[in-house]
């Protein structure tokens, strides 16, 4: 199969849909790889190195559309790219369709094959593509918070491992999924003191199996939340209602009850935000403050690291990539109903339950 992996042109965006080890695997197996220049610059790779493996290095976007049988790439399309999608394409990559009806209505009229990296789900309800994304924003979500804890930027001056003869600054977790879990094993690694909270209790009782002893577990309601955000530096947000909006764990009034130069990372700023005074910012100004509350709710964290997102991106994606390739999108959906579950929209029509009706 020809397989073209465009130059991601969304803003700030330097993650590439393919590593040279993917492109090394596909060309391996007879397929024909066509990269954009510079596509893999931003996250580390050069031209030089995918053509090593194989591939055929096409100086526009046009010729990586028109020449490819498969896209693969990292975010939805856009505008620009709407018109370079052909019938009978198939695009793998992030679609997000349900938040966006121009990008719907745009993939239909294209008659592309569309699936998407979001709703990949195997039998067990969990999303393997999206896992490393969360893995990386929750890991993330210690290191920026910590450095917001500095009192430059306006956080409480909190060093949060401290050091021999001062304790170390408080860190409360809500939602001990993916990225609560990682949060709590980077914060842990710190040094600081971690509370991680969750409705569930099998995944209480896993994080108190697996992380150290200075880490805590806490069943989450509003009363044991209100308790600890009075006195714990770091707060961050992971939790996730499974096709749903985040609930509001944190309200407005409970920040009056933080002590000033408390630090809150919303990761879950995505699906609405878990703290009612949540607004998704940018990594170009990735902060705001309310009642001396610093906010960080960079909704796309995973593209300020983009070597290690691409990485663990293609990772997970390349076992799907060279079964399309090498049996064709029908072939390759039939034999994994993990894989199937991609499906979006398929020759103009939508084939993804949740999507059907949507924006009737
Ligand atoms: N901002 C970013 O760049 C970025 C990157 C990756 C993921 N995310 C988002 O992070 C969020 C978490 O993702 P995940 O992969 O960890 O999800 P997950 O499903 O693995 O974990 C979510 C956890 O939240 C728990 N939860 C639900 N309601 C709760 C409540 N009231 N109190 C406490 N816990 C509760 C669930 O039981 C579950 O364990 C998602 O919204 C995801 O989209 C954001």
């Amino acid at each position: 199969m020809k397989i073209g992996i465009p130059k991601e042109i969304k803003n700030n965006e330097n993650r590439v849909g393919m590593t040279p080890a993917g492109v090394f695997a596909l060309t391996k197996q007879n397929h024909k790889v066509y990269v954009q220049s510079t596509a893999g610059i931003g996250s580390g790779f050069f031209d030089e190195d995918y053509q090593e493996v194989g591939a055929t290095i096409l100086p526009t976007i046009e010729d990586i559309y028109n020449q490819s049988e498969m896209i693969v790439k990292v975010k939805e399309p856009i505008a620009e790219e709407y018109g370079l999608i052909k019938e009978n394409q198939i695009v793998f990559t992030y679609f997000h369709f349900a938040s966006s009806q121009p990008l719907t209505e745009a993939m239909i009229k294209s008659k592309a094959i569309c699936i998407a990296y979001e709703t990949v789900e195997d039998e067990e309800g969990t999303l393997p593509l999206l896992t490393p994304m969360s893995e990386v924003a929750g890991r993330m979500s210690v290191q920026q918070g910590a450095k917001y804890l500095e009192k430059p930027i306006k956080g409480r001056g909190i060093l949060l491992g401290g050091v021999p003869g001062v304790k170390p600054g408080k860190v409360l977790i809500l939602g001990a999924g993916v990225v609560g879990v990682q949060a709590a094993k980077m914060a842990a690694g710190l040094g600081a003191h971690v509370t991680i909270m969750d409705i569930n209790m099998k995944r209480l009782r896993y994080v108190n199996d697996v992380l150290p002893n200075h880490v805590v577990t806490d069943f989450s309601s509003e009363y044991s939340i209100r308790k600890h955000i009075k006195d714990h530096d770091l707060i961050i947000g992971g939790v996730l209602l499974k096709g749903g909006k985040a609930p509001k764990l944190i309200t407005r009034d409970m920040l009056k009850e933080m002590r000033p130069g408390t630090v809150v990372v919303d990761v879950a700023v995505d699906q609405g935000g878990c703290f009612e005074t949540t607004k998704a910012t940018t990594h170009e100004d990735p902060t705001y403050i309310i009642d001396d509350v610093v906010h960080y709710c960079v909704a796309n964290m995973p593209g300020a690291v983009p070597y290690t997102s691409t990485i663990a991106l293609t990772n997970v994606t390349l076992s799907y990539i060279l079964k399309l390739a090498n049996f064709g999108w029908e072939k390759a959906c039939e034999k994994d109903k993990t894989l199937a579950k991609g499906l979006n929209i398929v020759k103009g029509e939508i084939v993804y339950d949740e999507l059907v009706g949507i924006f009737d």
